[in-house]
């Protein structure tokens, strides 16, 4: 797929077969995160690739408690105030039924953390669409840095002391009528272009 066909019809995929990523499909999607670009080529990014049916299980399950003992107010960003809802019910997984979640830990003392993390994300997204596969950005364990049991868990996956999460990507093959990735066109009505050409 041409590089502005995979940028301009991804789409974020919310329902996947439970079938696993191809080991070699995983490692170029992997490799392709690796190869965005970092603040000073810094390349601090920890990509935590997890593909255990049970580690995203449990993970799911910290989720859902940590956000089950929050509040909201009318401040709480929309999003994070429907997870703590839907998690008080029992009802929240914010992997939806990914079998493949990709962590992208960074320095906590690195200035680029967010932004590093990010492009790498962007990165995975666009060559998941490229491979055929679906892939949907997840916020939900960057909120939840703080919470002290998830931490202890991400901990024992590999991520360092030093490391915090700052972007995650689900992925797999699309639970769709024709196994292809969410593509519908969504029109650009904001993300605004102002041009300031040469004065004649
Ligand atoms: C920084 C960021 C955080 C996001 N967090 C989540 C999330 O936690 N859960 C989710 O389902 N989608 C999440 N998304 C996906 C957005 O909802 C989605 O990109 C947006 O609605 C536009 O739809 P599209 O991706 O299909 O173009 C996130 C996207 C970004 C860029």
């Amino acid at each position: 797929m041409d590089v502005f066909d995979a940028i301009f019809t991804r789409r974020s995929t919310r329902s996947y077969r439970p079938d696993p990523v191809d080991a070699g499909t995983l490692d170029k999607i992997l490799l392709a995160g690796r190869h965005a670009p970092s603040g000073s080529n810094s390349q601090l990014c920890h990509f935590l690739a997890v593909t255990d049916p049970a580690v995203i299980d449990t993970l799911a399950g910290l989720v859902q408690q940590a956000f089950s003992r929050m509040e909201t107010t009318e401040n709480t960003y929309i999003s994070l105030r429907w997870s703590i809802k839907q998690s008080k019910k029992g009802a929240y997984r914010f992997c939806y039924n990914a079998p493949a979640l990709i962590i992208i830990a960074n320095r906590e003392d690195y200035g680029n953390n967010v932004a590093d993390s990010a492009v790498a994300a962007e990165n995975i997204m666009i060559a998941c669409n490229a491979l055929g596969l679906g892939s949907c950005y997840i916020n939900q364990l960057r909120w939840l840095n703080g919470d002290p049991a998830l931490s202890e868990y991400l901990r024992s996956l590999g991520m360092a002391e030093n490391e915090r999460v700052y972007a995650s990507v689900i992925l797999g093959y699309p639970d769709t009528a024709d196994g292809l990735p969410e593509r519908t066109p969504l029109p650009r009505t904001g993300n605004l272009v102002t041009y300031i050409p040469a004065k004649k």
